[in-house]
């Protein structure tokens, strides 16, 4: 290209630009502000600048490509604190969300969630001490979650819930019953994680009674897998509260996880435990449309060290009953098919008679990133559709059909409510105490009326 031509294009490129800024705005929130204010102003592809401060709010954002981004000034950055009153620190149904910077504390629910929300960025946040989930992304495709600090989580601090194509990558977990949980979930990267001193460090998870039927394909790479022993918080009635402590990463019926250069070491109970719906940790009844099995799991070339000094709960029981007194580097109880691993004779194992040898040439290095390469282009929905994707996205966060994740079974309500969505609508924007052994029900009353009422619909016609 000679130079003139050069010029011209690099000036309509400038001018491309220029107009495209035009567009997106930014909208800075100053200390004694509200940030609800700024989100209720921004327009599609606007960026909202949050200056560091204490902001004692619940942010709902349900508008796309909103870049909502704590400003960091000599280390103090936006502070979003629950006082342990309010139930969500972000909650975001908007695609192309990016959430980066804040600190989240103190919250009865979730710190950061994002409700069907596809292409989605979380980054660099700090999140300590919620009931429910940290970082909890439910129901969306194509997504990042990356360099967040979180701890002091009643259930998993990182925890990505029917999800597909996600990266999870350079993230600190600590003091929570699980550091990263994939649940239900397809093609997801959990790369260069410090998941330590939680009572389980990973968990991928096939959880009966979910409308997503499969868990498959997650890299567990480069992650270091410490001294995951603490004991088991989780509220009794959860399903999180069947986890045996003392494990480093838990495989519960989810297909093809794949392990490879990963540290793993002092976890008490055992290094990786593989598990079917039939065995450990099952409380749930099987579901007949799932495979209970975790099958094609490949455990490749990974330090395991000090694991299984001092087995505990489940894990205990089980080991004493085979007359094992160590916890192994790899346990596998249950079915599962078509398993292997890489080097074999360097590791202990226990109930692994059926998994073979990896070929020594399988590796997963050539798989960078599971994002997609183009954002999901998004789609007008009918209210229908949004009753359905509502259900999907905020309410399997807690409920299934069947089984007990945090609050009642959905078969379990229908009869109370036949007939009568209305009434169901009126106890989701308020909830009232009912169920003895289970948490509250944080209100939902920030969806729209028609919305919650086709979900209601759909909720009493639901089968298993
Ligand atoms: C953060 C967790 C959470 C979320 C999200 C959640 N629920 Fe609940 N839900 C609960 C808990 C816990 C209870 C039990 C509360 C109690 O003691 O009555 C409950 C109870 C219920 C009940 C039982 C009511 C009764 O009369 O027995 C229904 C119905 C229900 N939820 C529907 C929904 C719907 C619909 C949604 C989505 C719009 C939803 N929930 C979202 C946790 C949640």
């Amino acid at each position: 290209m000679n130079t003139t031509k050069s010029v011209i294009y690099s000036f309509m490129l400038f001018n491309i630009l220029n107009i495209c800024s035009i567009n997106a705005a930014e909208i800075l929130v100053n200390d004694g502000e509200l940030i609800q204010d700024a989100i209720r102003k921004a327009g599609k592809g606007d960026t909202i600048k949050v200056m560091p401060g204490t902001y004692k709010e619940t942010l709902y954002i349900d508008k796309e490509n909103v870049t909502l981004s704590g400003v960091i000034i000599k280390g103090r950055r936006p502070l979003l604190d629950g006082e342990n009153t309010r139930n969500d620190g972000i909650l975001a149904s908007g695609h192309g969300v990016v959430i980066e910077n804040f600190q989240i504390q103190h919250y009865k629910a979730n710190g950061i969630m994002t409700q069907g929300a596809n292409n989605f960025i979380i980054r660099n946040n700090i999140v300590i001490g919620t009931s429910v989930y940290g970082i909890f992304p439910q129901f969306g495709k194509n997504g990042l979650v990356s360099h967040n600090i979180v701890s002091k989580v009643e259930d998993a601090a990182i925890y990505v819930g029917m999800c597909d194509n996600v990266d999870i990558v350079y993230n600190e977990t600590y003091n929570s019953v699980m550091g990263i949980e994939t649940e239900n979930s397809h093609d997801v990267l959990v790369e260069g994680n410090f998941m330590h001193d939680n009572a389980v460090g990973f968990v991928a998870s096939l959880v009966p009674g979910l409308p997503i039927k499969t868990a498959k394909n997650t890299i567990v790479r480069n992650n270091f897998i410490v001294n995951n022993n603490i004991d088991n918080f989780a509220p009794p009635g959860a399903i999180a509260a069947g986890l045996p402590s003392g494990v480093g990463a838990f495989i519960f019926a989810a297909d093809e996880a794949r392990f490879e250069g990963n540290i793993i070491t002092n976890n008490v109970s055992a290094g990786i435990v593989f598990a079917d719906h039939a065995s450990l940790g099952a409380s749930a009844p099987p579901d007949p449309a799932m495979d209970p099995r975790p099958d094609k799991a490949q455990v490749l070339k990974n330090v395991f060290v000090n694991n299984g000094l001092g087995p505990k709960d489940d894990i205990a029981a089980l080991l004493e009953a085979a007359g094992i007194k160590k916890g192994p580097d790899v346990l596998s109880t249950g079915k599962g098919r078509k398993n292997c691993i890489q080097e074999r004779s360097t590791i202990t194992e226990a109930g692994t008679e059926r998994w073979s040898e990896c070929d020594a040439d399988v590796t997963t290095v050539n798989v960078r990133s599971y994002r997609l390469e183009k954002p999901i282009e998004s789609k007008a929905l009918t209210l229908e559709q949004k009753g359905r994707i509502t259900y999907l996205s905020v309410c399997t966060g807690c409920h299934t059909y069947a089984t007990t994740i945090i609050g009642p079974p959905i078969a379990a309500v229908q009869a109370t409510y036949k007939g009568k969505p209305e009434e169901l609508v009126k106890y989701i924007k308020k909830p009232v105490k009912k169920w003895p052994g289970y948490p509250e029900m944080p209100p939902q009353d920030y969806l729209p009326d028609d919305v919650l009422l086709e979900t209601a619909k759909y909720i009493l016609e639901l089968k298993p």
